[in-house]
């Protein structure tokens, strides 16, 4: 059986093999000039080009962007695409083929079959990691960015800014970075747990950084949504800045993750978000917009709104100013009315918004709007969304989060995800953007620890997002999968073994210290 992830609607399978060997040559269509380059590097030759090469990657009009035929019989292999993207996606099939499935002699040679028309059932096949709580760095980011591309996922959903840290150069708010980019130092272990490492902590990216992963990724087809989280998750802005919070006092970039630090030492009011009656908040988050804007070509930029307090704004008479002179009738209308207002900032910048499914709890909230539906419980407020046409982009924490542990976000609850456990009708579905899964970083402290929870779900994650429900089937995904998870061993990517990836309601006792423990599974 070919192994690729993800499965292609239409693939025959063929009972012979294609090898590279000193006589193999290139044509690359000039439609597709960087893919070249590319196929030198995943076909580890120094191939001559040549019009009359036995591998061949032609352009046609007759398929859909994204798309591509592939056909590898023993005298050649044709690719047709009439894109950039669907040439590279041929390329990544081709690449497991060699990699996962072929031999590997001297040189490599892949088994035969015809794809027909494979492309992508949602176009927003997205992975979203977090650098404030634990930054990894350009190259971690650029290997993640390949880890992608291998499997045709091409949204990556940067949280760049949260209570940890802020993570990106912003020019007319440098202290963002002098300041909030700094901790001293981190909770360790897991919720519950109260130890810190007093060692301290920083990193951010400069903006030409950020133009050189944008460019990176946009070699591979994938676009960066950058976010930055307001109002909430704001610690390290208050602490640059006091004077953007409700009440102004002396604060620090959180070291801990989560409330039980700031419990036991009886800090209550840990969790404070921007003030959202102060004109020059609203002037900060446009001025940040603008700068973030012009380094993202994404069409999209996300704005966070998730888990914001209310309390503050309660009782802040700023707060409650505004929303007297805007008829807002609570809280949650007063938050709605900024994201509007942040919404129509971006659209001056040629942008839309994307969310928290959280910003749907005002009914004030414009329908313009995208919400990206994490929460665990089903929230009536994106059904309501999704009639008045609104779109929204699925990442149900229980199927997508793959911060969490294996026994609880298993890679059967990714694979066997459909939209219609959530309540959501089929007349909703061009209303879907896609899935994304999450990889939060509170406990993720290195990129050995990303890539551990990361693999092998990135396998379903892909299968999910670009295969069509009528050709999944789990069984047969966990036979292909253990031949990608061999693959990833000869890559020098850190997987979780079977015996973790693959059962649910493991003893949870058990499984604990050995999760923790991941590297010795690597
Ligand atoms: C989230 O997990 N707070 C979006
Ligand atoms: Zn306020």
């Amino acid at each position: 059986m070919i192994s690729v992830i993800p499965r292609p609607e239409h693939i025959e399978e063929l009972d012979s093999t294609f090898i590279i060997n000193a006589d193999t040559e290139i044509y690359v269509s000039d439609k597709f000039c960087a893919l070249a380059d590319f196929v030198r590097d995943i076909l580890r030759y120094d191939f001559a080009e040549s019009d009359k090469a036995n591998v061949r990657f032609e352009y046609t009009e007759a398929l859909e962007a994204g798309h591509y035929d592939l056909s590898v019989t023993p005298s050649g292999i044709s690719a047709y695409a009439s894109d950039f993207t669907g040439a590279f996606y041929a390329l990544q099939t081709l690449r497991q083929m060699f990699e996962a499935d072929g031999c590997r002699g001297a040189f490599l040679c892949s088994p035969c079959a015809i794809i027909k028309n494979d492309g992508p059932r949602f176009s927003w096949r997205g992975l979203e990691l977090d650098e404030s709580r634990h930054f990894f760095g350009k190259e971690c980011v650029k290997k993640l960015l390949d880890s992608m591309a291998m499997y045709k996922l091409n949204m990556f959903h940067w949280h760049l800014t949260d209570d940890q840290g802020w993570r990106i150069e912003i020019k007319k708010y440098p202290l963002l970075t002098e300041i909030g980019s700094k901790r001293k130092g981190t909770h360790l272990h897991s919720w519950g747990h109260c130890e810190v490492d007093y060692t301290p902590y920083e990193g951010f990216y400069t903006q030409d950084d950020i133009k050189e992963i944008v460019d990176y990724a946009a070699q591979r087809s994938i676009t960066i949504i950058p976010e930055i989280d307001f109002p909430a998750h704001s610690a390290a802005v208050l602490a640059a800045y006091k004077q953007f919070a409700c009440r102004e006092k002396e604060t620090s970039v959180l070291w801990y993750f989560g409330g039980i630090i700031p419990e036991k030492a009886g800090i209550n009011d840990w969790n404070r978000p921007l003030c959202l009656g102060k004109e020059e908040v609203y002037n900060f988050a446009f001025d940040v917009f603008d700068e973030i804007a012009r380094l993202f070509p994404a069409k999209f930029i996300h704005v966070g709104g998730d888990e914001a307090p209310t309390e503050e704004w309660e009782k802040c008479p700023e707060c409650q100013k505004t929303m007297k002179a805007n008829g807002l009738s609570n809280e949650r209308e007063l938050q709605a009315y900024f994201t509007n207002k942040l919404a129509e900032h971006l659209k001056t910048l040629g942008k839309d918004l994307i969310g928290w499914n959280e910003i749907l709890k005002g009914n004030n909230i414009s329908r313009d709007v995208v919400a990206q539906y994490w929460t665990s419980t089903p929230d009536k407020n994106v059904i309501g969304h999704l009639e008045q046409s609104g779109r929204v982009l699925l990442s149900k924490h229980q199927a997508f989060y793959f911060d969490m542990p294996y026994w609880q976000t298993s890679m059967k609850s990714c694979y066997n995800f459909e939209y219609r456990s959530l309540g959501i009708d089929k007349k909703f579905e061009s209303q879907l953007l896609g899935v994304e899964a999450e990889l939060w970083s509170e406990w993720l402290e290195n990129f050995e620890r990303v890539e551990f929870n990361l693999f092998p779900r990135i396998l379903a994650l892909s299968e999910t997002a670009w295969s069509a429900p009528s050709v999944k089937n789990w069984g047969n995904f966990k036979q292909r999968a253990l031949v990608h998870m061999d693959w990833f061993k000869r890559m020098g990517i850190v997987c979780a073994p079977a015996e973790i990836a693959f059962k649910r309601n493991l003893a949870w006792k058990k499984l604990k210290g050995k999760e923790l423990d991941f590297k010795s599974f690597s």
